[in-house]
């Protein structure tokens, strides 16, 4: 099968285009800036550019892992997060459902559940942990980050009951490599082992949960979203 990986470029995208081909699949890596794993430098935001990668390279199925994230919100305008996040998104699930696939792959993130008042705990007046997996609501994200993946799940489940394209949103909890900014009161290894136990998962794992993703969600003939990574949220 010939896959398009997006942010191919990425922390995920040097993990998981290996991972893939490893497994049998063709992959295309598009990224908007150069790496050893990407094909094509373009932009998801280009529809156009999009429409042709799709054409020339044969196109199967989509793992749409690039995106403007939490890191970025310093470095671009809100405008950008929309255009790169939501619409890149929708300009995917667009070709993907002309080309007449039967499965799309998004990486979301458990940051959009962190609504203020998860984020304030115990000072915010929490009297028990926030136990945060796909059921967790009402969702209330906080940054525009949050907000653009949000959408960009809701138009993966409208593209599903409008075309039927099986759509699959992993909502993946933190793993790059920085150290965690919400515990500030243990460190080093101690800090970094509480860290994997509540809120964070390798790079490897959520490589591992996209592989493992594509080859299922055909049959499973529906939208859904997955938490990779599931916590309790307690700072
Ligand atoms: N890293 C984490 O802890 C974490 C946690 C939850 C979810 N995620 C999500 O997982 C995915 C991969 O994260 P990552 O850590 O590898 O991020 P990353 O920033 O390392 O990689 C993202 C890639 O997307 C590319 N990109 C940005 N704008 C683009 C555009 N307009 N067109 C094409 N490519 C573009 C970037 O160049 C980059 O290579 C992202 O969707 C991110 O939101 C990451």
């Amino acid at each position: 099968m010939k896959i398009l990986l997006t942010g191919s470029s990425g922390w995920l995208g040097r993990f998981l285009a290996p991972m893939l081909r490893k497994a049998g699949y063709a992959v295309t890596g598009l990224d908007v800036a150069p790496g050893v794993d990407t094909d094509v430098v373009c932009d998801v935001a280009d529809r156009a550019a999009i429409d042709r990668i799709f054409a020339d390279h044969g196109i199967e199925a989509v793992i749409h892992a690039g995106a403007l994230h939490k890191p970025d919100i310093v470095r671009y305008p809100a405008q950008r997060f929309v255009d790169v996040n939501a619409a890149g998104t929708l300009n995917l699930l667009e070709a993907a459902v002309a080309a007449g696939h039967d499965r799309f792959i998004f990486t979301s993130t458990t940051s959009l559940m962190i609504r203020a008042d998860v984020r304030a705990g115990k000072a915010g007046g929490a009297r028990k942990a926030f136990w945060l997996d796909e059921a967790f609501g009402p969702l209330q994200p906080r940054n525009i980050y949050g907000v653009t993946k949000l959408a960009a799940e809701h138009l993966c489940r409208l593209y599903h009951d409008l075309h039927g394209i099986s759509t699959m949103v992993l909502r993946t909890g933190r793993f790059f490599p920085e150290e965690d900014d919400t515990h500030r009161t243990l460190s080093g290894p101690n800090m970094k082992a509480n860290e994997f136990l509540n809120r964070r998962l390798t790079v490897e794992d959520a490589a591992r949960a996209a592989s493992r993703s594509i080859g299922k969600s055909a049959a499973a003939g529906s939208s859904g979203v997955c938490p990779v990574c599931a916590y309790a949220f307690f700072p």
